[in-house]
């Protein structure tokens, strides 16, 4: 897998800016414990990082500012260009780690929707990790900033790693998987997100009240890794899982027909990615994929639709 965390001269362009990508993550399959004393839950997935990037930018500055273009940037709900943003706090974070003062100007150019169960944010802040480690010298080892991305939110390890991997524990702790072939899928973009504690709590809501078991084994991942590693598309499709699917739907009942949609436009399967309201559909090959976001495009079940595949690699250095 290309991965850099040294980046000096090299990776500096001559207006002393560094770049970094991130990818989005589906989560191919997801399972979902009980509610944690520390109010995070157990959980067992299967991640899969996919062509869609967001682009961070860091360049010497006194002090912090953050400033955000792309999706998410407009509207009623902007996403935060102050500490509330993961990157202000993947900066503060390195920072204090490395003992040099957390002076950048950052830029995040987003293509991932904010709350759309992608990990935008988490993808963001592994980028901004990776870009700033270059723009200080900082010369952080994988393993440090890997510590630094599980303080940071259960899916920041994950973009950082990219590719495919099974996450235990609350998505933190990774181990990869190996996938030979490219998988291709549409992600139908909802308009608006959906708070992830939110869909957490309806998940504990519903197992409470009986209407979902309660999650306390986790069934192997195995059909879902031996099927992402050697297909059929078929063996796929049957192997997708989401148990924040149900309260996501729950919450935007608006999901079902949306889900319905893509497997009626010729979809192998469809499911919610993380806490949604993303769906994403898989298709059996690159041309279906686009044959398939045609005719979804077209039929205005999602605000808008993107084409894309996976693995790809995790956060890394551009140029
Ligand atoms: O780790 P992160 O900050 O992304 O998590 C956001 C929220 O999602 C947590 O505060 C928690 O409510 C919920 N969550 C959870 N169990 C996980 C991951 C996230 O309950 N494994």
């Amino acid at each position: 897998m290309s991965w850099s965390t040294s980046g000096g001269p090299g990776h500096t362009r001559g207006d002393g800016a560094v770049s970094a990508h991130a990818p989005a993550k589906i989560n191919v399959s997801l399972a979902v414990g009980p509610l944690r004393e520390d109010g995070y839950h157990d959980l067992q997935t299967v991640y899969l990082a996919v062509s869609l990037l967001d682009t961070v930018t860091v360049r010497r500055a006194e002090g912090l500012s953050v400033t955000v273009t792309g999706e998410g940037a407009e509207g009623p709900d902007p996403v935060p260009t102050d500490r509330r943003n993961l990157v202000w706090r993947a900066a503060e974070l390195l920072a204090e780690h490395a003992g040099v003062a957390p002076d950048a100007a950052i830029a995040v150019e987003k293509a991932i929707p904010a709350a759309a169960g992608l990990a935008g944010g988490s993808a963001d802040a592994a980028a901004a990790l990776v870009a700033l480690d270059a723009l200080w010298g900082t010369h952080a080892t994988r393993g440090d900033l890997t510590a630094l991305a599980a303080r940071l939110g259960s899916d920041v390890p994950f973009s950082l790693a990219g590719g495919v991997a099974l996450g235990s524990g609350r998505g933190e702790r990774l181990t990869p998987v190996l996938a030979r072939r490219p998988w291709h899928w549409v992600l139908g973009l909802a308009d608006g997100g959906l708070s992830t504690p939110a869909v957490y709590a309806e998940l504990d809501r519903l197992r409470a009240e009986g209407r979902l078991p309660d999650g306390a084994a986790f069934p192997s991942p195995e059909p879902v890794v031996a099927a992402l590693r050697s297909g059929p598309v078929e063996a796929l499709a049957a192997a997708l899982a989401n148990d924040l699917q149900a309260p996501a739907v729950s919450l935007r009942p608006a999901l079902r027909r949306a889900l319905r949609g893509a497997i009626d436009a010729g979809a192998a399967a469809a499911v919610v990615s993380g806490s949604g309201p993303t769906v994403a559909a898989l298709a059996a090959d690159e041309d279906a994929a686009v044959r398939l976001a045609a005719v979804l495009a077209g039929e205005g079940l999602f605000r808008t639709v993107r084409v894309v595949h996976g693995p790809v690699p995790g956060a890394r250095l551009v140029g």
